[in-house]
C-alpha cells in the first residue's frame, strides 16, 4: 500500500470471466490495483453500483474473513454490504455494495489533502467509538498477528521490542491506511473499506499506520493534522512500536 494503485484511464485490465458475469451487461471500471495482484472492479451505477474485489487462486488475500467481518460490522458503522462471494478455477471474489463516495486518494484529494487528512482523522475516530469491543469475534492483537503472519513465521524481528502497555481497546480497522476511507465531494467522511484483518486491538495499532500512511499517499507534514481530527496527542512510542509491528508482520 505505500504508491497510489489507482489504474490510469489507458491501462489494459483484463477482465476476468466472472466478473464480466456478475455485471451482466452493467458499466465494469477497473478502481484500484492491489500490491499483490488483487483487482477491485466497479460496476454499474447509481442503485446498482457495486464493486467486485477479485484475487486469483495464488494471492493472499482473505475473502472470505472480510466477508465474515464485513457481516459483523454492518450493524454499527457505514461499510459495505456484502452482495455476493464466490470461486472458480482462475480465481475469488467478494461483491458488495457500493458506499457513497470515492476513495481518499482518489486524485482530486491527492494534490489537496487537508480535507481528505481530516476525515480519515475523524472517521477513524468514528469507526472506533461505533463498533463494540465487548461484541466482537475479531482479534487483532499483537499476538494474534504474530501468529497469523508468515513473513513472522519465518523471520521474527528482533528489533521490535516489547509490547507497550494497552492504552485502550478499541475495534481497530486492520488496514488503516487512508486509501480505505471514502469521502463525499464535500469531504465528509462517507465510510470504510477493506476490513480482512478488523479485531480487537490497542487503538494505536491503527493510529500508528493510519499516519504512517499519510505521507505514502500526500508526502510529510499531515500527521498533526490527522490526530487532531482523531482528537489525540501522538504517542511517539506506541507509534513507533505498532509501525515496527506492521513492517515485521
Ligand atoms: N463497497 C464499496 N463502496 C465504495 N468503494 C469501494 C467499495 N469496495 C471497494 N471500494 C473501492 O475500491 C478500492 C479497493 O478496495 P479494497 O480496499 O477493499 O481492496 P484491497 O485490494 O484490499 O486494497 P489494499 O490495496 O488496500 O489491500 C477501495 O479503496 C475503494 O476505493
Ligand atoms: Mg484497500
Amino acid at each position: 500500500m505505500e504508491t497510489v494503485q489507482i489504474p490510469d484511464e489507458d491501462d489494459v485490465i483484463p477482465v476476468p470471466a466472472a466478473v464480466t458475469a456478475i455485471a451482466a451487461g452493467d458499466a465494469i471500471r477497473p478502481v484500484w490495483l492491489n500490491e499483490l495482484g488483487g483487482i477491485t472492479f466497479e460496476l454499474g451505477e447509481g442503485d446498482v453500483r457495486r464493486f467486485a474485489k477479485w484475487a486469483p487462486p495464488d494471492v493472499e488475500l482473505d475473502l472470505t474473513g472480510e466477508a465474515e467481518r464485513l457481516r459483523w460490522a454492518a450493524a454499527y458503522s457505514p461499510v459495505p454490504r456484502v452482495l455476493a462471494e464466490g470461486a472458480d478455477a482462475e480465481g475469488r471474489w467478494l461483491v458488495t455494495a457500493g458506499l457513497p463516495g470515492r476513495s481518499a486518494v482518489a486524485r482530486r484529494w491527492r494534490s489537496s489533502p487537508r480535507l481528505a487528512v481530516q476525515a480519515a482523522g475523524s472517521g477513524l475516530r468514528r469507526l472506533h467509538e461505533a463498533l463494540p469491543v465487548d461484541e466482537c469475534p475479531f482479534d487483532w492483537s499483537v499476538a494474534s498477528r504474530k501468529a497469523r503472519s508468515s513473513r513472522w513465521s519465518s523471520t521474527p524481528d528482533p528489533a521490535l521490542g516489547p509490547e507497550p502497555p494497552i492504552d485502550r481497546l478499541v475495534v481497530c480497522h486492520g488496514d488503516p491506511c487512508v486509501p480505505n476511507t471514502l469521502l463525499l465531494d464535500d469531504g465528509t467522511w462517507s465510510g470504510h473499506v477493506d476490513f480482512d484483518a478488523l479485531g480487537v486491538a490497542d487503538r494505536w495499532a491503527d493510529l500508528a499506520v493510519a499516519s504512517m500512511s499519510l505521507g505514502w499517499n500526500y508526502g510529510d507534514g499531515w500527521e498533526g493534522v490527522f490526530f487532531e481530527a482523531y482528537g489525540i496527542a501522538p504517542d511517539p512510542a506506541r507509534i513507533a512500536f505498532y509501525r515496527r509491528l506492521w513492517d515485521a508482520t
